[in-house]
Formats: C-alpha cells, sequence, structure tokens
C-alpha cells in the first residue's frame, strides 16, 4: 500500500543513441504526456559528440553522456566502459533508439531481457543497414519496423511489437523512412510502456506480454 505523499518507484532508462534522436524525443514527450512512459529517462549515451538527440535529452533536463569509440582500441573495450557507464545509472530498462553500433555479446548479456531495440524493417527481412532502399529494391508492397529484446545475433532477438507500412510507386528512400519513423514513434513509447509497467517481460528467452508469450513476429499494431 502506498502511504499518502509517497511517489512510486518509476523505472530507470537509459537511452542509448548516435544520431538524431528523433525516437528519443517520441520517448521523452511521452514521458511527460499525462499518460507517462511509466518510468524515467536517467540519462541518454551516444558514440557520437555531435548527435542532435543529445541537445534533445539536454533541452528536456536529461543527462546527455557521450562515449566516442575513437578512445577506445577495440569493440570489446568500448563496451566494458558504455556498460560501466549505463550500469552507473542502475537501468531497469536500455533501449536503443538509433544506436548504430553492434554490441558485443558480454554487452547483451549484462543486460539481457532488459535491453529493447527499434530496427526499421519487418524483421527478420533486412536485418542490418539501408533496408529502406533494400524494400525498393525488392518491389517489396509492404514494408514496416520491429521492436525486439536485443540477442547475440544482430538484428535477430525475439519480436516484441511490428508495424506495416504500405509501399507506393511514387515512394523513395526518404518518403519511406518518413512514413516508417511515423509508426516507430507511436510504437516504441508503447513497448517502453509495457515494460516498465511489467507487463512486457522476457521469460527463458521467450517474450512475453501480460504473461502469455507473443507469437513470432510479435504483437502486429495497425
Ligand atoms: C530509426 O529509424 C531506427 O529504426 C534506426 O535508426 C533510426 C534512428 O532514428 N535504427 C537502426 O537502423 C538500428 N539497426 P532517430 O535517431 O531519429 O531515432
Amino acid at each position: 500500500m502506498m502511504l499518502e505523499g509517497e511517489t512510486p518507484d518509476l523505472g530507470r532508462v537509459v537511452v542509448l543513441i548516435s544520431g538524431n534522436g528523433s525516437n528519443l524525443q517520441a520517448l521523452i514527450d511521452t514521458a511527460q504526456s499525462k499518460e507517462g512512459l511509466g518510468g524515467e529517462i536517467v540519462a541518454v549515451i551516444s558514440d557520437k559528440a555531435d548527435a542532435f538527440g543529445l541537445e534533445r535529452a539536454r533541452q528536456a533536463g536529461i543527462p546527455a553522456l557521450t562515449l566516442s569509440a575513437k578512445d577506445f582500441p577495440n569493440r570489446e573495450s568500448y563496451d566494458v566502459q558504455l556498460a560501466r557507464l549505463v550500469e552507473e545509472q542502475q537501468p531497469d530498462l536500455v533501449v536503443l533508439a538509433g544506436f548504430m553500433r553492434i554490441l558485443s555479446p558480454a554487452f547483451v548479456l549484462k543486460f539481457n531481457g532488459r535491453l529493447l531495440n527499434i530496427h526499421p524493417s519487418l524483421l527478420p527481412k533486412y536485418k542490418g543497414l539501408h533496408t529502406h532502399r533494400r524494400a525498393l529494391e525488392a518491389g517489396d508492397e509492404e514494408h514496416g519496423l520491429s521492436i525486439h529484446f536485443v540477442t547475440e545475433e544482430l538484428d535477430g532477438g525475439p519480436l516484441v511489437l511490428q508495424a506495416k507500412v504500405s509501399v507506393t510507386v511514387d515512394d523513395d528512400e526518404a518518403s519511406l523512412a518518413s512514413k516508417v519513423q511515423v509508426q516507430e514513434h507511436l510504437l516504441y513509447p508503447i513497448a517502453v510502456r509495457w515494460f516498465l509497467q511489467g507487463r512486457l517481460q522476457l521469460i527463458s528467452n521467450y517474450p512475453a506480454l501480460d504473461g502469455t508469450p507473443l507469437p513470432k513476429q510479435g504483437v502486429l499494431y495497425q
């Protein structure tokens, strides 16, 4: 029971970015909205000092940190320091929001079950880069985004949420990216809130929502 004047413990979220940070902004806006995110973004960490997302964090009063890969001899040593920095924040959840680095197995293992990623394709299609271009080149009629728990396999972790967008004849890479991002900004806050409310969990490496295992493609949002 909560006593009068007590505030509930908010989940602590660390967001990792590399660039524009529009997904970070969607999370910040949701956290500041009446509905809320179900938790608090306690730090934003970028591997690029000039990432615009860092400015978005500062504007929102969130500590904005940079850990540049240039200062480390290899991926493993960078990831050890990144893990330290993240751990210092005592996160309940680590959110990759356009963090464009491959994470080492040790990092992934440390945050197993509390590490989410968003990817601009309907996984398992188009893992890796240039997803919009590849969807156009393949003549796909639909494209989309995926939110998944992160495992050692690049863009291969269990799916939580997907949304589709239609590809039209006049689409180019930029227009398709915009369509996908509109959906990303809607869905990432939903997935993060599910997690922070304790509704979304990774149980024995399978994602479950409200205790029910999710289908292989996650929840299809429409
Ligand atoms: C997003 O579209 C996200 O899906 C993608 O980077 C973009 C970041 O945009 N992530 C990946 O490609 C990861 N494989 P943002 O910085 O404006 O949020």
